[in-house]
């Protein structure tokens, strides 16, 4: 099957770098959400109220099947991806997830296969990713206080659980592992320096995200956010910290080692500090909806023209399309435009 699409698909690595949108911006990640559901109910992505037992996700049927996102991988890589990156939902809850992330560890031009989770899962899960071709991953833990954890994962799983998820996938090797943090005023800002304090000197990399308005549910506001120049300076009064570069250009967080030599932690500043202008991310719904931003309102439909019989050239062409037209760049716009149909970060990816 792969050999098959391998030679169906025209790969371009030589002029990958000509496939730009117009402001200028290469294709290099694509992020795959190949899962809707999640088994956490954070406030501020789906809260219970809404995704109740009787909530609809989508059908087996309806999400993208491990061939149908192998053949896409391989449509994007030739057209300049080298990073993906699964997420959901939980990416765990998608049954046989290894096997897929096998297949696509295999694709010629993928340098990184990353996932991102909220660890729950991850203890049971962790050796066969790493078996199956799995680089690292990226923990989403918002607090080590139980109380705090429990308020913003919606009730559900436990700090003991994740701890035990980055334990097993240390073991497994699946590092650098990265800690994403969303930090919300009010909620769990002074658990911030404990976090930073577990993992100093463990080579997890703690990374604090200022919380967005990512969809319309959450009812985010301004204030809710607590710019990371703020965390820089409560961590740094404990830790003296020096900016550092960053790894690759288009990285969204900003890294600053410990002076002390006990490794680094990153900040994403999406709000207070956008970096649309380096942004290379395409995202990919578990239904096959291509979205070019994480704020936008709609995607376009990958699945049906896949279902239809579409050839890898005419996939090719329809990608093409829509990064050639692509202007994004909602961060640097938000303060002054509204927007009121976002599509919702589970549904999304992160
Ligand atoms: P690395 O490859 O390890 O550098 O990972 P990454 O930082 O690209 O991926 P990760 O999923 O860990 O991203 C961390 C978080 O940053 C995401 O969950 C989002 O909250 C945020 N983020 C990532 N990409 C974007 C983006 O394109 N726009 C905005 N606004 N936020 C983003
Ligand atoms: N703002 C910032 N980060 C968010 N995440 C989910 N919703 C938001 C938001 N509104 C985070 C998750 C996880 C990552 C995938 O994105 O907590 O760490
Ligand atoms: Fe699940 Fe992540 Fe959304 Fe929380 S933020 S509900 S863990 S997808
Ligand atoms: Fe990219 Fe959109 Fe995020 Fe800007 S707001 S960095 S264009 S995903």
């Amino acid at each position: 099957m792969t050999e098959k699409i391998i030679t169906m698909v025209q790969r371009k690595d030589g002029d990958a770098a000509d496939l730009l949108d117009r402001r200028n911006r290469p294709l290099r990640d694509l992020r795959i959400s190949v899962m809707d559901r999640c088994n956490f109910r954070c406030p501020y992505c789906m809260p219970e109220d809404k995704y109740h037992k009787d909530f609809e996700f989508l059908k087996s049927s309806e999400r993208l099947s491990f061939e149908e996102i192998l053949r896409l991988a391989h449509v994007f890589s030739g057209l300049g991806v080298r990073k993906l990156r699964l997420t959901g939902g939980e990416p765990l809850l998608r049954p046989g997830i290894a096997d897929l992330v096998g297949d696509l560890s295999r694709v010629p031009g993928i340098e990184d296969v990353a996932l991102t989770t909220n660890g729950i899962l991850l203890a049971q899960h962790a050796a066969a990713l790493k078996a199956a071709g799995l680089s690292r991953v990226t923990v989403s833990l918002d607090s080590l206080d139980e109380e705090v954890f429990l308020k913003m994962s919606g009730g559900r799983g436990s700090v003991g659980q994740v701890l035990e998820g980055i334990a097993a996938a240390l073991t497994a090797g699946l590092t650098p592992i990265k800690i994403n943090a969303v930090v919300k005023r009010g909620e769990n800002e002074h658990t911030v320096v404990d976090l930073v304090e577990r993992f100093r000197g463990t080579g997890v990399i703690v990374r604090f995200i200022e919380y967005m308005d990512v969809g319309t549910i959450n009812h985010w506001q301004r204030s809710d956010c607590v710019p990371s120049r703020e965390l820089l300076a409560l961590i740094g009064a404990r830790w003296p910290l020096t900016a550092v570069q960053a790894n690759y250009h288009g990285e969204v967080a900003e890294r600053y080692k410990f002076d002390d030599g006990a490794g680094e932690v990153g900040f994403i500043s999406s709000v207070s500090e956008p970096f649309c202008g380096s942004c290379t991310r395409a995202r990919l719904s578990s239904d096959g909806q291509l979205f070019t931003c994480l704020f936008a309102s709609r995607g376009m439909d990958l699945r049906n023209p896949l279902r239809a019989g579409a050839s890898d050239e005419e996939l090719c062409a329809l990608v093409s399309g829509v990064w050639g037209a692509r202007e994004d760049r909602y961060s640097e716009l938000r303060a002054s435009q509204r927007k009121d149909d976002k599509v919702e970060m589970y549904y999304i990816g992160g």
